[in-house]
């Protein structure tokens, strides 16, 4: 079975669920160059062992993640296709297998984008989502400029990723983002039953309905996911970037008057 790369990212495989745990709490599961490659190669080998039938994303009882480490963006920015963070996109996008995710706590940038190429997700009652990517001077990524709109319409789209305001896991299930709300407490385990109802579905019937949900857009998803990412490498070398991640690390609020 799948071997754990990283105590980061945790690998549990029980009643043909693989469950991707992410787990660096100190850092409210930022995610890191390990970690998208650990998760990257647990959706890639979930997709060719048979005995995963469903794969659960979740992240701790507080934090589902806060989205790219921003350290990282400093240090170790993706350079292109081979970076981990794209193979992760491409892993979780392209997955042949159901996804089911489980949010506690924030889920920021990426923790929410990742969430549009799930099939089921259940959000705490206290869970928050934000896509903060305009904000930090970069553009937003995995798919979600082809598959937010999609979602939920132009307008609400713009407002989600221009804005970059964190909003509630009702708002959330509202705008169709979230599958349904449960008391925090029940996240989980609420998430692994309608796992196991998937997992106990037959296979390949199900691995067919969301091949064929999928079909109209795929290529274009691909495509939408590339182009973002040539655009997101560019605007890490911004002085709007350079402007909001020292302006994170210093805990202080980003001056972009300046810039035009
Ligand atoms: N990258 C790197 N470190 C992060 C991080 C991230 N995305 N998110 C949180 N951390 C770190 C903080 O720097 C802090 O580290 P420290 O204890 O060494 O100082 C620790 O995690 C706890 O974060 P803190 O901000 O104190 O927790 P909080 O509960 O007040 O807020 C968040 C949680 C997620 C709302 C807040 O941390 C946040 O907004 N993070 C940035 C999210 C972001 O912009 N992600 C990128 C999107 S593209």
């Amino acid at each position: 079975m799948i071997n754990m790369r990283t105590d980061q990212i945790q690998n549990e495989f029980s009643d043909g669920i693989l469950t991707l745990r992410i787990n660096r709490p100190d850092k409210k599961n930022a995610l890191n160059l390990a970690m998208y490659q650990a998760l990257a190669d647990g959706l890639s080998e979930a997709d060719s062992d048979d005995a995963v039938r469903v794969i659960l994303i979740c992240g701790s009882d507080d934090c589902f993640t806060s989205g790219n480490d921003l350290t990282d963006f400093l240090t170790t920015p993706p350079t292109g296709p081979d970076s981990p963070v794209m193979q992760f996109l491409i892993a979780i996008s392209e997955a042949r297998k159901p996804i089911v995710a489980a949010v506690n706590g924030a889920a920021v940038g990426v923790g929410v984008t990742m969430l549009l190429h799930c099939e089921l997700v259940y959000a705490g009652n206290s869970a928050t989502f934000q896509m903060p990517f305009v904000n930090l001077g970069l553009c937003p990524e995995a798919g979600s400029t082809l598959l937010l709109p999609r979602v939920v319409g132009h307008q609400r789209a713009a407002e989600l990723l221009l804005l970059g305001e964190s909003f509630s896991a009702d708002k959330a299930c509202t705008l169709g983002i979230v599958t349904s709300v449960c008391p925090d407490k029940e996240v989980l385990v609420t998430a692994r039953n309608k796992a196991l109802q998937l997992a106990a579905q037959p296979a390949a019937a199900v691995r067919l309905a969301k091949n064929l949900l999928k079909r109209d857009y795929a290529t274009q998803l691909r495509e939408t996911i590339v182009e973002e990412g040539v655009q997101f490498i560019e605007r890490l070398k911004s002085p709007e970037a350079a402007e909001a991640l020292q302006a994170f690390m210093q805990r202080r609020k980003p001056d972009f008057s300046q810039f035009t």
